[in-house]
């Protein structure tokens, strides 16, 4: 979560995780849980969100990732993320989709890259505009053609 502004405490998380219960229900999309084939193990989420935070580019619907610490490095993030781009227009109608991070989260910039999306600009995201840390955030675009 050092890209964060801070960690999510459990009620925080138990808030997010019924925030995009809700999501699911109302657009029939969200950021999905992932589980490993093999064991069934959750190790985290992949998925579609509708942002409407104040932009040039919003709203807007993007794609996020976020996996435990023992599942990162193994291809997991870039797999079900090119998976959820593979059916983002025939299921759910999307034609494009951005992703964001900050400039320093190369991980996530590594991701985008490697599902085909392209860097497209820089901009401060408005809901830490007042932290230092997240000065400079990157925006990358997917296409359906
Ligand atoms: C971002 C995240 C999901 C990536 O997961 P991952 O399992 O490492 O991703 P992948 O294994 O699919 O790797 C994708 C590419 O990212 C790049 N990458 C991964 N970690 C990297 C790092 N620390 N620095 C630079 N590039 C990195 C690699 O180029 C990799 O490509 P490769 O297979 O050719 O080496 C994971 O680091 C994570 O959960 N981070 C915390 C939450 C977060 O930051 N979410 C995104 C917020 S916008």
């Amino acid at each position: 979560m050092k890209h964060f502004p801070k960690p999510l405490s459990k009620e925080e998380t138990l808030a997010l995780i019924s925030r995009l219960d809700h999501h699911f229900k109302k657009h029939g999309y969200c950021y999905f849980a992932i589980d490993l084939i093999e064991t069934g193990a959750f190790i985290g989420f992949t998925g579609f969100a509708n942002q409407t935070w104040d932009s040039d580019f919003t709203p807007c619907v993007d794609i996020g990732w976020r996996l435990k610490r023992s599942a990162w490095g193994k291809g997991y993030a870039t797999e079900s993320a090119a998976a959820c781009l593979k059916i983002a227009y025939s299921m759910f109608g999307l034609k494009e989709v951005l992703a964001f991070t900050t400039d320093t989260n190369k991980a996530s910039q590594g991701v985008m890259t490697k599902i085909g999306m392209q860097y497209e600009n820089t901009f401060q995201h408005p809901a830490i505009i007042n932290d230092p840390r997240f000065k400079h955030c990157v925006v990358y675009k997917w296409q359906y053609l």
